[in-house]
């Protein structure tokens, strides 16, 4: 299934290696939050160093908007990577030029050397040639193991494979795997779970699983925009009106595959403190707005999850972020821990959400990426997958 040269396929020994990470992970005030993409990585880490390989590691971390920025240094992020490996972990003050010139020459097999921040370069998001050629010349190989930001044709994930050939890593494998297989040869029944608060995000997503998946649960603020398309109130509720037409396309296509919450949880206010209640769908009073699924959705959505062989599910059901309407989305969460099924989850907030429910360990792959596993699920090449060497 996955067509592209990887780790496994190269002699590192005693070379190079300049391998992509994605490294964007939650900081504040230089202490990392949320170490999954980062634990993620070291797979390959660890293996390129077994393999007597120096490793150099790129990654950007947050929206600098090519500026040296400090609060976005990956510094913080390298001396976190110390913790989690033996082997000596150093750090570039520059991603090109330089510091990181002679960081990368001076380092030994066995070793790791962290390069800072790449979008401190407009050029990186740019996908320049000339950027991309000299962080190439860095390393004698090229590898790519960023997943989360596999959908971008930036320098370091695209540009850079024109200069050195470029592999896959051990975590960009196993996203692409899990995601095409699921996506493109599905065990079945294939249930979709979808959520968030926007369709226009998620139309070519929709789209695209409406195609391939038996059913597609919708929840959050987008089944607001359908329920509006299909006539009903939706009084305060978030309805994205300039989506009404696409809503209204995909209701006429998509026969009984589509699944609509049956009722919902409404407040008076957009507060936790609120006043609640559970009504059937189209009864919203005026001044009132929609805030999660109800509990007979959760119960219809938690039967076809469990009858599912494979599911796969991106973006909450309501406003979990405040307890009083968190319930829909943990409940989605604790069906598909509890299925049988190969389970895939991607998007920050429904891993967030199984992560907080501790049921982390019962889903068969959390995905690193969030815009790179939808456009996955949208059937999209990414970029930084496509420039890699073909087996
Ligand atoms: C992500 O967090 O989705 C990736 O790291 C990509 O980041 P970006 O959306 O800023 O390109």
């Amino acid at each position: 299934m996955f067509n592209k040269k990887t780790i496994r396929d190269i002699d590192v020994k005693g070379k190079k290696v300049l391998v992509r990470v994605d490294f964007n992970v939650p900081l504040k005030d230089g202490v990392v939050g949320d170490d999954t993409r980062i634990r993620g990585a070291l797979p390959t880490i660890n293996y390129l160093l077994e393999q007597g390989a120096a490793v150099i590691l790129c990654s950007h971390l947050g929206r600098p908007k090519g500026k040296v920025d400090p609060q976005y240094s990956l510094k913080p992020v390298a001396e976190y990577l110390q913790k989690l490996v033996s082997a000596n972990v150093h750090f570039a003050t520059d991603s090109i030029n330089e510091p990181a010139e002679t960081a990368a020459a001076a380092l030994k097999p066995g070793e790791i050397l962290v390069l800072e921040n790449t979008r401190y370069y407009a050029e990186e998001e740019k996908n320049d040639p000339e950027y991309a050629k000299k962080l190439a010349s860095l390393a004698d190989l090229y590898v790519n193991d960023a997943f989360g930001t596999a959908h971008r044709a930036h320098a370091s994930t695209e540009g850079v494979t024109h200069y050195k050939p470029g592999v896959a890593g051990f975590l960009l494998e196993k996203e692409i795997q899990y995601l095409s297989s699921a996506v493109e040869d599905p065990k079945r029944p294939f249930v979709a779970i979808l959520g968030g608060a926007k369709i226009s995000d998620k139309i070519g997503v929709i789209k695209n699983l409406l195609n391939k998946a038996d059913k597609v649960l919708i929840g959050g603020g987008m089944a607001n925009t359908f329920f509006k398309a299909q006539g009903l109130e939706m009084a305060d509720s978030l309805v994205q009106d300039e989506a009404l037409d696409t809503a209204k396309e995909i209701l006429a296509a998509a026969s009984d595959k589509l699944v609509l919450p049956v009722d919902v949880v409404i407040a008076d206010k957009f507060d936790n403190d609120a006043v609640t209640e559970e009504v059937a769908v189209g009864n919203v009073p005026a001044g009132w707005r929609i805030l999660d699924i109800g509990s007979k959705t959760i119960e219809l959505y938690g039967k076809l999850i469990a009858e599912a062989a494979t599911v796969v599910w991106n973006g909450p059901m309501g406003v979990f972020e405040m307890s009083n309407f968190a319930k829909g989305t943990f409940g989605v969460a604790k069906a598909v821990a509890d299925s049988n099924a190969i389970s895939i989850i991607g998007g920050g907030d429904s891993v967030a959400a199984i992560q907080e429910s501790g049921l982390a360990d019962k889903v068969t792959h959390i995905s690193t990426g969030g815009g790179a596993s939808l456009e996955m699920l949208e059937g999209i090449v990414l970029p930084g997958v496509a420039a890699l060497e073909d087996k």
